[in-house]
């Protein structure tokens, strides 16, 4: 049997980029969840995928999202992130943001990157759900430096090489 907390402290030594996963509906709603689950999977053809808790108050939104959109935050974007991390009402009207070309889904100002996606399948994993996505429109910012999650805290990285 393995722990929750040795599971965490485990995994945790593992860094992630910080993403904040958007969708408009049909009818025009707004969704946003933080996620340091994202990843790229395939190149041909263009895949990417990200975890979601089956708990979260957007999981029904995104199981039934016909897109959505990946902003990967830059490392000034920590305030971002916990807006989009928490269960209270998502602040849209307080926030910057542009519908994506492609799917409408909410792209905020001066993130690192960005990633359209219409959904590709969805699989169950335990107690999240596996979204996978069809990279329909892509957009990196040549200067972005990107937010990092790692030992339970926001990070900036350190661009040294080491090899
Ligand atoms: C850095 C970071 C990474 C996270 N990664 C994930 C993730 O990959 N999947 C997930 O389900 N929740 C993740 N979370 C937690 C969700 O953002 C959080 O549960 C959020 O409150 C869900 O919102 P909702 O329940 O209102 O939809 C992460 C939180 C942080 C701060």
């Amino acid at each position: 049997m393995i722990d929750a907390r040795t599971f965490r402290d485990t995994l945790g030594r593992l860094p992630t980029g910080v993403c904040i996963i958007t969708n408009c509906n049909d009818l025009g709603v707004l969704n946003g969840v933080t996620v340091g689950s994202f990843s790229s999977l395939s190149l041909d053809p263009p895949l990417v995928l990200w975890s979601l808790d089956k708990k979260a108050n957007c999981h029904a939104a995104f199981r039934e999202a016909k897109s959505f959109a990946v902003n990967v935050l830059s490392e000034d974007q920590s305030d971002l992130s916990n807006i989009f991390a928490t269960k209270e009402e998502r602040p849209w009207s307080e926030l910057r943001h542009r519908p994506a070309p492609e799917t409408g889904a909410p792209l905020f100002e001066n993130c690192c990157a960005y990633i359209e996606c219409h959904m590709e399948t969805i699989h169950e994993g335990g107690d999240h759900d596996l979204f996978i996505g069809r990279v329909v429109r892509l957009q990196a910012s040549a200067s972005g430096r990107p937010l990092i999650y790692f030992g339970g805290a926001y990070r900036r990285i350190n661009e040294e090489r080491v090899g």
